[in-house]
């Protein structure tokens, strides 16, 4: 699908790229297919994805799909959460945007944008950067601003650490190694 047709599947741009995106949808074939390796952390997303685990949930997340071309590139999920700051051993708590799950279908994966030559992976970030950063009360009224993005990346998983480097998170020293879901586990941040 090019044109008009693919912009009306696919509504939000990036400037600057081909890269385009949409609200995930759970019955979507792409949703169905997707499939983002078979490390034990890729397995959990794929799940996720597949499964639509972002449905019917007590949270509400930004539930996102990539799309370059009409083909599907992968999924991010960021659900806005309170967390220490500015690191595990922080005083106070601030609003981040923490991202889930995120994952690029294998075939992308290492891939770079067409019109830009920027790495799909960053062009991803930028999209998620660019989510609103207000923090809403119930009545809708603004009362703070989201600080940065947190993401929890198994110790194993160098690839995906690379990346989050290169799109300028850290390390959170003060949280250190923990197991998740089995694994050892960080945290990451990226300050706005
Ligand atoms: C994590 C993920 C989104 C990153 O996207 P990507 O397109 O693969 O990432 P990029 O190619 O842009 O960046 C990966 C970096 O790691 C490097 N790399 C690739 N394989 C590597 C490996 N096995 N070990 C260490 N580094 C590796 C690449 O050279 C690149 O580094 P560079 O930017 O310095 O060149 C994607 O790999 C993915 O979906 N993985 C499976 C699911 C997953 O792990 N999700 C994250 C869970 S927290």
């Amino acid at each position: 699908m090019f044109g008009r047709n693919y912009n009306a599947s696919w509504p939000w741009e990036i400037p600057g790229s081909a890269l385009r995106y949409r609200p995930a949808d759970p019955s979507s074939e792409t949703t169905l297919d997707f499939h983002c390796g078979s490390e034990p952390w890729a397995q959990e997303i794929n799940d996720f994805v597949n499964q639509a685990g972002w449905v019917g949930k007590s949270y509400t997340c930004e539930a996102l799909e990539f799309g370059l071309n009409g083909e599907s590139v992968g999924f991010a999920f960021v659900l806005p959460s309170n967390k220490p700051h500015p690191d595990a051993a922080g005083p106070t708590k601030e609003p981040y945007q923490f991202v889930i799950y995120l994952g690029i279908n294998t075939k992308f994966q290492g891939g770079r944008d067409p019109k830009s030559g920027e790495r799909l992976s960053t062009l991803i970030f930028q999209a998620i950067e660019n989510l609103p950063r207000e923090v809403l009360d119930a009545s809708g009224a603004v009362v703070g601003q989201t600080v940065g993005l947190m993401l929890e990346v198994c110790e194993q998983n160098t690839r995906a650490i690379e990346c989050y480097k290169r799109t300028g998170f850290r390390k959170d020293e003060a949280k250190g190694t923990f197991v998740a879901h089995g694994l050892p586990s960080i945290w990451m941040r990226k300050f706005f």
